[in-house]
């Protein structure tokens, strides 16, 4: 894996340089395997009215927790499709994996979507992979060693101006009961800032604002396996997430506001 040697190089310690080559191979493993999968018919199943579930999504699942298993035995898993347990983990050492972020996207032929998966030790991100299959682009953080693309070093952007921002937000799938506050948000942000995006997988939107495509990214009812990589992505490229009310971010809690850090309170004032 010579993309990630610039990537190792900067970890902080042997152990977090273990734990990110497990997490790219379990990520580029799945992300091989949902690529094969991508032209071809799919099984979908339904998990909700709008939520769906393919046969990629089940795949990907099961080779990431194979892969990270065989890497480093032993470490408690939280993996979207197989998860029961309470989505609340502040202590101790946790795998966080979302097989396929972007599930619609990919039920439908766009080729936006991405493997997620981060490592918590007690609360705290120490390990973020984000693999987007179909652009070949491995996303990669440690903590206290900056964020990555590939073998670049990511930084977000250092745009002072709303009207100069592109923004980007994703819709829950309890829509329904949602709906005003999504489109007061909307309503809120569309005239001040250059565009919004609805780019469909909140993993890749996270990995767009660590590297500078994106200036912020706002959403509400996510799941810890949307968010638990993108979050130290954010982060270790120099960007700033919080919940709606700028308070710590945790993937536990279910809203997130990212950013460039410079924006990040005009955003809050209109979220
Ligand atoms: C979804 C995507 C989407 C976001 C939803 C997520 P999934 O994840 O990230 O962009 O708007 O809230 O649940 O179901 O494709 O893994
Ligand atoms: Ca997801
Ligand atoms: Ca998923």
């Amino acid at each position: 894996m010579k993309r990630l040697n610039n990537a190792l190089e900067a970890c902080t310690s042997p152990e977090n340089q273990s734990l990110l080559e497990a997490a790219s191979r379990a990520a580029l493993t799945a992300g091989f395997i949902i690529r094969e999968l991508y032209e071809k018919p799919h099984t979908i199943q339904m998990k909700g009215e709008i939520n769906l579930v393919t046969e990629a999504d089940l795949a990907a699942e099961t080779a990431i927790i194979a892969s990270l298993n065989e890497d480093m035995p032993g470490i408690e898993v939280m993996a979207e499709e197989s998860y029961t347990g309470k989505l609340d983990k502040d202590e101790g050492t946790i795998w966080i994996i979302d097989p396929l972020d972007g599930t619609t996207n990919f039920a439908h032929g766009i080729p936006i979507f991405a493997v997620s998966i981060a490592l918590l030790r007690d609360g705290q991100p120490i390990v973020g992979v984000i693999y987007c299959p179909m652009q070949n682009e491995l996303f990669c953080a440690c903590s206290g060693g900056g964020s990555w693309m590939n073998t670049t070093s990511i930084h977000v952007t250092e745009t002072e101006f709303l009207v100069q921002a592109l923004v980007a937000t994703g819709f829950p799938y309890n829509i329904h009961d949602r709906l005003e506050t999504v489109i007061s948000q909307v309503e809120n942000i569309l005239p001040k800032v250059r565009d919004i995006r609805r780019c469909g997988a909140a993993a890749v939107d996270l990995a767009y604002v660590a590297c500078g495509r994106l200036d912020g990214f706002w959403e509400m009812d996510l799941k810890p396996w949307d968010t638990a990589a993108g979050w130290l992505l954010v982060k270790e490229a120099g960007g700033k997430i919080t919940d709606f009310n700028g308070r710590t971010f945790s993937p536990f809690k279910p809203e997130i506001v990212a950013s460039n850090t410079v924006l990040h309170d005009l955003l809050l004032k209109l979220i």
